[in-house]
């Protein structure tokens, strides 16, 4: 296990100073691009989520992150997908809730018809920050009857505890 974290670990790039001062950025494309690397990463993913959620019936992941990791992560389990979206891009009857960022607020979308009453999920994305994100995905998928089991990111910053923002288990790969 600790072999493999360590080899997608040393894949992660880290940015000062970006997007803006004070802030350092951590990357997780150079994973993606490192075929070995995002491969370790999809089987670390795969069986924490067989060891710690094995009934999960569908992965909801964040716009745009989380786009990466939810989809092949739902076919590596045999089930499905669904995303949620920052308001405006989907079709159709959604829910939708805001939620704070740092300057302002933004909100997040989710297809009424993409859950059903009671169905296992677990939320999945790149990197929880302050937790806004989350919890906000969180409200979503519970306001569409959806029984959230994890919270699952490959990041966690911990300095800025997230995970107290958020009701949910939430399980991380690699802390900084
Ligand atoms: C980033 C990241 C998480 C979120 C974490 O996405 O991918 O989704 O911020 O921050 P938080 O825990 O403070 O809410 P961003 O909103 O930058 O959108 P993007 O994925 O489209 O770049
Ligand atoms: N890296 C990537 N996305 C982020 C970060 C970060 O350090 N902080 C908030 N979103």
């Amino acid at each position: 296990g600790n072999k493999r974290l360590e080899e997608v670990k040393s894949l992660v790039s880290a940015h000062p100073d970006f997007p803006k001062k004070g802030v350092l950025f951590r990357n997780i494309f150079p994973v993606l691009r490192d075929v070995h690397g995002f491969k370790t990463l999809c089987d670390l993913i795969v069986e924490h989520i067989k060891s710690t959620s094995p009934d999960v019936e569908l992965i909801v992941g964040l716009d745009s992150r989380g786009f990466l990791f939810g989809p092949i992560i739902a076919q590596l389990l045999g089930i499905g997908f669904a995303p949620v979206r920052k308001s405006g891009k989907l079709p159709g009857e959604t829910y939708k809730v805001s939620y704070k960022l740092e300057y302002g607020e933004d909100s997040f979308e989710i297809e009424k018809s993409s859950i059903k009453q009671d169905q296992k999920i677990l939320i999945i994305d790149d990197l929880i920050a302050t937790g806004g994100s989350m919890k906000a995905a969180c409200e979503l998928v519970e306001k569409a009857g959806g029984n959230i089991l994890q919270c699952f990111v490959v990041i966690e910053l911990n300095c800025l505890n997230g995970r107290d923002k958020v009701n949910k288990p939430v399980h991380s790969l690699l802390t900084y």
